[in-house]
């Protein structure tokens, strides 16, 4: 696995990180994608798998990568991220005939990038994946660093496997038709990244916010670029999650533990990590891994992003149990991702329930 180059803007809108796969990212970037992929080696027979809402606003992008007929369109949320869906893609597949040449397209967000992605892993043993991701959540983390997988009724990404994309192609010119919202919850996983490696991007987005959240490109598009580099370091780092990947969990246990008492219903994911963000920081200063004024200024630059869904109406008890329940606890040991100070990350293994009940009153889950 040889380490990404740095940064190399191209005809000063693409940029592209080179690595073993290539990301890129810039306006325009989904544009012309059938010569752009063919320039990658990537030539084969394509199968864009998309949804309805992507494919309604954006199919025009990647129509030169067609045959009309080797698109699937699957149900669109969640719930659509079933092994019944990947079943259905695989009939489609083989009903076309796609063989071992065939490189699945995921266009759309994170549900189809997983599931597609799990799709292209293991029809045949597994065809090249490319992921052209819609949401900026799935910019600057789904569609990066190789997991794939979908839910089981026993709970979320139970079934998966790694398997590193051919190439990732991020244009932000897609996310304007996104909700405000679906936005914002991509914008907390954006700070989370400032928070675990990199002070310059959490000043640089604090910054920036306004522009940001207009979707100003020459604002949004090297945000979303230092996102990548900083995932794909350390995804490559830890292609299979020994140790350092977990620093991307920052904000994540209370974040799950919030999404799991609510029944997935109340937050989307981005807002539920946010607030987990706030915990994690409140339980870094009381360890004294971050300062105070750190911790004021995460929560500053959470407040500016807008307001989350309420938690007044929570029981700490039922968190503290989801959390005893999260992945990341090994054997018996919960694994706390702490900041350490802003652009830095270290991990305690013995943080208590009342330290935690502390933090979850701080965000105001009182009860
Ligand atoms: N594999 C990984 O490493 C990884 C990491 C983080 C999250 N995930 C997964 O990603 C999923 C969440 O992804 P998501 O937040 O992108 O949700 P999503 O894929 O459900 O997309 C959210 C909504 O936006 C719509 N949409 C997508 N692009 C659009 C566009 N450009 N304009 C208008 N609407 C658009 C979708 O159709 C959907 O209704 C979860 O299943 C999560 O488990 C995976
Ligand atoms: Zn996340």
């Amino acid at each position: 696995v040889s380490t990404h180059s740095p940064l190399k803007p191209t005809q000063g809108v693409r940029e592209t990180i080179d690595g073993p796969y290539s990301v890129s990212v810039g306006p325009a970037t989904s544009r012309g994608l059938r010569a752009q992929l063919e320039a990658q080696g990537l030539t084969g027979r394509f199968f864009v798998v998309s949804c309805a809402p992507v494919w309604r606003r954006h199919s025009a992008r990647v129509k030169d990568l067609l045959g009309r007929d080797r698109v699937a369109l699957m149900p669109d949320g969640e719930k659509a991220k079933t092994l019944a869906t990947v079943s259905r893609l695989y009939a489609e597949m083989s009903r076309r005939r796609l063989d071992r040449s065939t490189i699945v397209v995921a266009f759309g967000g994170g549900v189809v990038g997983d599931t597609a992605g799990f799709a292209a892993a293991s029809y045949l043993r597994g065809v090249k994946l490319v992921q052209v991701p819609t949401t900026l959540l799935s910019q600057v983390d789904s569609a990066i660093g190789g997991k794939v997988g979908v839910n089981l009724p026993a709970g979320k990404n139970l079934v998966g496997a790694f398997h590193r994309p051919s190439a990732v192609v991020c244009d932000p010119e897609v996310l304007t038709t996104l909700t405000t919202r679906q936005f914002r919850a991509g914008m907390y996983e954006v700070v989370k990244y400032g928070v675990i490696a990199s002070r310059d991007l959490f000043e640089q987005v604090s910054g920036t916010l306004p522009e940001l959240m207009r979707q100003d490109l020459t604002a949004l598009s090297p945000v979303i670029v230092k996102c990548c580099e900083i995932k794909l370091a350390v995804a490559q780092e830890d292609e299979f999650e020994a140790g350092a990947r977990r620093a991307l969990n920052f904000g994540h246990t209370v974040g799950h533990a919030l999404e799991a008492v609510t029944r997935y219903r109340r937050f989307l994911h981005g807002e539920a990590v946010g607030l987990g963000m706030l915990a994690a920081a409140r339980l870094s200063v009381m360890r004294g891994t971050m300062a105070s004024g750190a911790e004021a200024a995460l929560r500053d630059l959470i407040a500016r992003l807008g307001t989350l869904p309420p938690v007044a109406d929570l029981k700490s008890a039922a968190i503290l149990d989801a959390i005893g329940h999260d992945k990341k606890v090994v054997r018996g040991q919960l694994h706390f991702v702490l900041a350490r100070e802003c652009g830095a990350t270290t991990i305690a293994t013995d943080i208590t329930a009342r330290e935690l009940k502390l933090a979850l009153a701080s965000i105001g889950v009182t009860r």
